[in-house]
């Protein structure tokens, strides 16, 4: 136990959540309640770094993440759930350290160019041929609408998300790990200028997770449209898992099979003990892939039904989830509080 250690992370409020999700971060932050102080955030904020056209959906995004959220068994009781935009003092602390963050930093951080780039093609695509979308990559600095301070402070948010909470560990994917580094340089920099170490030096945490692939055998996301959404309803997961991709080579049940990368079989060896043999037997065609899905899905039927179950229940508590967000508010902005006071007093722009 390390209840003295503060713990947060946040995600991105992209609407509901899949399994992807939910096996690759989620269930993860769930099991962390239980050794140390959590803190799990609604990064509202960073979203309007690259979407701030279309706030339309933030709030009913933000709404739907906390319920996947508590649907996958986050606690209110044991950890600190709210929304970013809630916590006024990380906008202030934002622009206090922005004002120590040396532009270079920004424009050095290799997301920030992979960012612009994967914007770019989402914005250009079918438009553009290969060599010009090329030259408007290099080119990003004069393209106004895509860069904007806000996109290129966004490590400097983040760092403020993590250190303004005094957290020792983040929970983050490997594709964190240049923003996580700006937040410690930060935490450092700020005790040379001024003399005073304010700041806790984050560690990132990073746990072995289990890859899902989505149901055509991409990565699992809500844009390819191959996800299986927290606490869809049972007649959807279970045709979802009667079509996913296997073996093509795999003509009729008794013709054996290359189980790698073959969707069904990434599942079971998430949702069944047995999976070594069931992989056996696939390659000897003693398996046929309805079979298969078959099994799979009563083995997820348990888990996908009681999620169901709970996520109707948040949805239909609006009462619940304000009082959840109210309770977070509170606890976040007092401990994001005292952080902040002592950082302008080490400022000196207190009088
Ligand atoms: N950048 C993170 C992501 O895209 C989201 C995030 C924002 C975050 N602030 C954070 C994660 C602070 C951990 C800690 O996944």
């Amino acid at each position: 136990m390390q209840k003295d250690k503060i713990v947060l992370s946040g995600m991105r409020p992209t609407g509901k959540l899949h399994l992807g999700n939910f096996h690759g971060a989620l269930k993860n932050w769930v099991a962390l309640q239980d050794k140390y102080n959590c803190y799990f955030f609604v990064a509202d904020l960073h979203s309007l770094t690259t979407a701030y056209e279309h706030t339309e959906n933030l709030a009913e995004n933000s709404r739907n993440m906390l319920i996947d959220w508590l649907t996958a068994g986050l606690d209110p009781e044991k950890s600190t759930i709210f929304i970013q935009s809630d916590v006024p003092e990380v906008s202030e602390l934002n622009t206090l350290l922005g004002m120590i963050t040396p532009l270079g930093w920004l424009l050095r951080n290799p997301t920030y160019k992979e960012q612009i780039q994967e914007l770019l093609k989402q914005k250009y695509a079918g438009q553009l041929d290969e060599k010009s979308l090329g030259e408007k990559i290099n080119s990003i600095a004069g393209d106004e609408e895509i860069s904007s301070f806000g996109f290129l402070g966004y490590p400097v948010l983040m760092a403020t998300d993590i250190l303004i909470q005094q957290a020792a560990y983040v929970p983050v994917g490997k594709d964190q790990t240049a923003h996580l580094e700006i937040a410690r340089d930060l935490a450092r920099r700020f005790a040379e200028i001024y003399g005073e170490a304010v700041f806790t030096e984050p560690a990132p945490l990073y746990t072995e997770v289990a890859r899902v692939p989505g149901l055509d055998g991409r990565k699992m996301s809500k844009s390819y449209h191959n996800a299986i959404n927290l606490g869809e309803d049972l007649d959807s997961v279970r045709k979802k898992v009667m079509t996913m991709f296997t073996d093509p080579n795999k003509k009729k049940a008794t013709d054996p099979a290359n189980p790698e990368g073959c969707v069904v079989y990434a599942f079971h060896r998430i949702y069944n003990p047995n999976a070594a043999k069931r992989c056996e037997e696939c390659k000897a065609g003693a398996l046929g892939c309805v079979a298969c899905k078959k099994e799979l899905f009563a083995l997820m039927e348990p888990e996908m039904k009681a999620f169901s179950e709970r996520r109707k229940l948040f949805e239909n508590d609006e009462a619940l989830l304000q009082k959840i967000v109210a309770i977070g508010k509170d606890r976040a902005r007092a401990n994001a509080a005292k952080t902040l006071a002592t950082v302008k007093k080490v400022m000196r722009i207190t009088r």
